[in-house]
C-alpha cells in the first residue's frame, strides 16, 4: 500500500497536472489523468473511456456533420445534439409551409424522419503516436515546404496501412506546432436523418443577445438517427437501411446537478491557440479581429434586410446568418478580454524569459533567434491580417465571391470539354446549380457584394488591394453598387435559367470574360498571392514557431500540457461550479437557471425572446414530472469549469459514471480569452441540462416513444 502511495505520488509529481484546464487526448488519460480525476469523482476506468479493442465511452462520441459533437443515445442509434448544430440542416429541410425551424418537428415513427440532402457522422476507432516515425523523415537543413513534402509523404503511407481498403478514414494530424504527430482512424455514415427539434423559440431563446452569455436559458438541442445497412455498416440512403446498432450509447441521469460535481466532456474542440505568441495576439486584437467584427456585421446587416422580408429568405440565409453573428460576437468579446487582461502583455514576458534561456550558450545555435524571427513576421504581416480579413468575410458573406473557384470553375472546365465528357458533367452541374440558387435571393446578394466591396476598399488599407478593386474603386469612386448592379445585368451566373441556358451552348470565352467570374477570380488570386518577402518571413516563422513551443516544453516554461485543439477528439474534466453571485440569475446558486427565470425573461412576439404558449401552459401548470429538480424547480441550463471550445458544441456532459447530465453548448463572453489562455477563475462550459431536454420531448412534445427508446437511470 505505502508503495501505491509513493508511486501515486511521484506520479502526481511527475506530471503536476492542473485539474479543469486540459483537452486531453483519449490514449493519455490513463497516464496523465486517471488518478486526478477518480480524485475528483470518476468512477470509471481509462479503459473503460478509451478502448481499441472493448466496447467503451468513446464509441458513444461522434463528430456531426463535419464541426460539431454529437452523442448516441440509444441502441437505436438516437443521436443528440445542439440545436445550433443541427440549425443548417433543420432549415434546409424546412419550407415556408413546412417551417421546422419556426414550429418544430417529431418524427411520430421512424418513416417520419427527415432525411437531409448531407449530413454525416463520424466515429472514432482508435489512434496512435507516429511521432518518431515522422520526424525521422525530416532534418534542420530543410526548408518548411521540403519539409511538408516529405511529411506527407510519410502521412500518405500511414494513412494507406491503417484504412483498411478504404473501409476507414485515417487522419494524421501536426501537435505542438509540429513536434509530434498522431493518426486517427475514424469511420464515417453518411445516412442521418431528423428526429426531431423543439421550435427556435426554445432551441435559440435568447438569440444573438444571451449568446455567449450567462446566465443562460436555451434549449439548444435537437435529434438524429444513425442508419446502416443491414450488417451495421455505413451506406448511402436507401430505404432499406436500418437504424444503427451501436457498440455503445449514453445512459441519462435524472438525478441532476451540484456544486462540486465531477463532470466531463468529450468531443471536438475546433481550435485553440494556447501557444500562440504575443505578436499574434497583438495582430489578431488590432489587426484582424476588429476586420473581421466589421466585415460580419456588414454581411449580417444586408442579409438581415431581407430575411426580414419574408419566410422564404429567413430560411434561406438563417444558418449563414447564424454563424456570421456567433463568431461576430465572438471576436469582440475576445477583442475585449484579450485586452482587458493584458494576455499579450503576459505572454510577452514570458517570452523574454524564455528568450533569455534560448541565449545561453547551450541554446543558442538552435534558438537564439526563435523570438526575434517571430517578431518580426508579424510586424511585417499586422495590415496584411486586417486586409486578409476584410477579404475573408466579403468571401464568406457573399455567395457570388468565391464562385470561381466553385460553379465557375466547373463552367470553364465544362467549355473546354468535348461533348462526351460534356454529358459526363452535366448532371452533377446541373444539381450544383439548383442547389446554388436554392439558398440564393439576388437582391441581397447584390448588396452584400456591393456593401462588402466598398468595405474592402475603403478599409483594407495599407496593404495592396485586389487589382480589379483598384481599378473599379477608382472608376466608381468607391462606391461600386450601380458596378454590381450591371455586372449581375450581364452575368451568366445571376440567374439558373442562364447557366441552364449555357450548359446547351457552351462557350469558354463567355465564362472566362463574365465580370462576377472575373471579379471572383481576381479576389481568390489576389487572397492568395503574397510578396516574396512575406513569403520569406512566413516559412521562418513556420520553423521558429515550432523551435518556440519545442524550447517552451524543454525549458519548462510553458505549463502547458496538452495540444492546442484542432478537431480532434478530446477529453476535458472538472465540475460543476458557479460564477460570482448576479443579479440577472434568480437560481440560489449562480450555476444553474431555472424555467422561472426563462418566463421572466419572455417577451410576446419578440425575434429572440418569444415562448411557445404550449410551453408556457406547461409552465404555469407546473406540470414538470419526473424532470423537475428535487428541489423542485425545473431547471434549464447549468455551469461547469471543462475546458471547451467552438466544435465542442453538442458535446455530452457525462457524470463519475459515464452517465449524461447534459449538452455543452456555450461558453461565457468574459472568458473569451480562453481561446489563448485558460483562465480558472472565468472559464465555464454552458451546459443544457438533460433534465430540460427530456421535459421538452415528453410534456411539450408529446413524443413519449422517444422517451422509451432511452436508457434513463433515477
Ligand atoms: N455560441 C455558441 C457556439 O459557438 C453558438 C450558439 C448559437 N446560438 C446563437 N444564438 N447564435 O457554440
Amino acid at each position: 500500500m505505502k508503495k501505491f502511495i509513493v508511486y501515486i505520488a511521484a506520479i502526481l509529481l511527475a506530471f503536476p497536472v492542473k485539474a479543469d484546464e486540459g483537452m486531453w487526448f483519449l490514449m493519455h488519460i490513463k497516464r496523465l489523468n486517471q488518478v486526478d480525476m477518480q480524485k475528483m469523482g470518476l468512477q470509471l476506468t481509462a479503459e473503460e473511456i478509451y478502448s481499441v479493442n472493448n466496447s467503451s465511452l468513446k464509441d458513444a462520441i461522434v463528430q456531426f456533420g463535419g464541426g460539431c459533437t454529437a452523442e448516441i443515445i440509444s441502441s437505436e442509434g438516437l443521436v443528440l445534439t445542439n440545436h445550433h448544430c443541427g440549425y443548417g440542416t433543420i432549415a434546409e429541410l424546412s419550407s415556408p409551409q413546412h417551417n421546422y425551424l419556426k414550429d418544430g418537428y417529431w418524427a411520430a415513427t421512424k418513416k417520419d424522419e427527415l432525411k437531409p440532402k448531407n449530413l454525416s457522422v463520424r466515429f472514432f476507432v482508435r489512434m496512435d503516436d507516429v511521432s518518431k516515425r515522422i520526424l525521422s523523415k525530416v532534418n534542420d537543413k530543410m526548408t518548411e515546404l521540403e519539409r511538408e513534402t516529405a511529411i506527407n509523404k510519410e502521412i500518405a503511407v500511414i494513412e494507406k496501412e491503417n484504412n483498411e481498403g478504404g473501409k476507414y478514414t485515417v487522419s494524421v494530424r501536426s501537435f505542438y506546432q509540429g513536434n509530434e504527430y498522431y493518426y486517427f482512424v475514424y469511420q464515417d455514415y453518411k445516412d442521418v436523418r431528423l428526429v426531431g427539434t423543439p421550435p427556435e423559440t426554445v432551441g435559440k431563446f435568447g438569440g444573438d443577445t444571451d449568446n455567449w452569455e450567462w446566465p443562460r436559458h436555451t434549449g439548444d438541442f435537437a435529434m438524429f438517427r444513425v442508419y446502416a445497412d443491414k450488417n451495421g455498416n455505413p451506406a448511402e440512403y436507401s430505404e432499406n437501411n436500418v437504424p444503427l446498432k451501436p457498440k455503445h450509447y449514453l445512459p441519462i441521469s435524472l438525478k441532476g446537478v451540484q456544486e462540486n460535481d465531477f463532470a466531463m466532456i468529450l468531443g471536438y474542440p475546433g481550435r485553440t491557440n494556447r501557444w500562440m505568441p504575443a505578436g499574434g495576439i497583438e495582430q489578431n486584437v488590432k489587426y484582424a479581429y476588429p476586420a473581421w467584427v466589421e466585415g460580419a456585421k456588414t454581411g449580417m446587416d444586408n442579409m438581415k434586410k431581407y430575411m426580414d422580408k419574408n419566410d422564404e429568405i429567413r430560411l434561406n440565409y438563417a444558418s449563414k446568418y447564424a454563424s456570421t453573428a456567433n463568431y461576430w460576437k465572438n471576436r469582440q468579446g475576445m477583442i475585449d478580454a484579450l485586452s482587458k487582461f493584458g494576455t499579450a502583455q503576459s505572454k510577452a514576458k514570458q517570452e523574454t524569459k524564455f528568450d533569455k534561456w534560448a541565449n545561453k550558450p547551450a541554446n543558442k545555435a538552435k534558438y537564439g533567434n526563435v523570438v526575434a524571427t517571430i517578431n518580426n513576421y508579424y510586424a511585417l504581416t499586422n495590415d496584411k491580417a486586417k486586409h486578409d480579413n476584410y477579404l475573408q468575410q466579403l468571401l464568406r458573406t457573399s455567395s457570388y465571391g468565391a464562385i470561381s473557384r466553385g460553379l465557375g470553375k466547373q463552367f470553364e472546365n465544362y467549355a473546354k470539354a468535348d461533348v462526351a465528357k460534356r454529358k459526363e458533367m452535366e448532371g452533377r452541374l446541373n444539381e450544383m446549380i439548383d442547389g446554388f440558387f436554392d439558398k440564393l435571393h439576388i437582391p441581397a446578394e447584390k448588396d452584400i457584394l456591393a456593401a462588402q466591396l466598398n468595405l474592402y476598399a475603403t478599409k483594407a488599407v495599407n496593404y495592396p488591394l485586389a487589382p480589379i478593386v483598384i481599378d473599379l474603386a477608382k472608376e466608381n469612386n468607391n462606391n461600386f453598387t450601380s458596378y454590381v448592379n450591371n455586372a449581375f445585368d450581364l452575368s451568366l451566373f445571376s440567374s439558373k435559367e442562364r447557366m441552364k441556358a449555357f450548359l446547351m451552348l457552351p462557350n469558354e470565352v463567355l465564362v472566362t470574360n463574365d465580370p462576377l467570374y472575373l471579379l471572383s477570380d481576381n479576389l481568390m488570386i489576389h487572397f492568395n498571392t503574397k510578396s516574396e518577402e512575406i513569403e520569406k518571413a512566413q516559412n521562418d516563422y513556420s520553423a521558429a514557431f515550432r523551435l518556440l513551443v519545442e524550447g517552451l516544453r524543454e525549458s519548462k516554461l510553458a505549463p502547458i500540457q496538452y495540444p492546442d485543439a484542432n478537431s480532434t477528439l478530446r477529453l476535458t474534466y472538472g465540475k460543476v461550479m458557479a460564477l460570482p453571485a448576479d443579479k440577472r440569475n434568480d437560481a440560489k446558486i449562480n450555476n444553474y437557471t431555472t424555467m422561472e427565470g426563462m418566463v421572466k425573461k419572455y417577451k410576446a412576439g419578440d425575434d429572440e425572446f418569444d415562448l411557445p404558449t404550449r410551453l408556457l401552459d406547461l409552465y404555469k401548470q407546473k406540470d414538470f414530472g419526473q424532470y423537475a429538480d428535487k428541489k423542485g424547480y425545473m431547471p434549464v441550463n447549468f455551469l461547469t469549469d471543462n475546458d471547451i471550445t467552438g466544435g465542442n458544441s453538442g458535446s455530452p456532459v457525462l457524470n463519475g459514471k459515464g452517465e449524461l447530465i447534459g449538452l455543452a453548448f456555450d461558453g461565457n463572453i468574459e472568458a473569451m480569452a480562453g481561446d489563448v489562455i485558460f483562465d480558472p477563475k472565468l472559464q465555464r462550459t454552458i451546459n443544457v441540462d438533460i433534465r430540460y431536454v427530456l421535459w421538452l420531448i415528453d410534456k411539450y412534445a408529446g413524443a413519449k416513444h422517444i422517451i422509451d427508446e432511452l436508457t434513463i437511470v433515477k
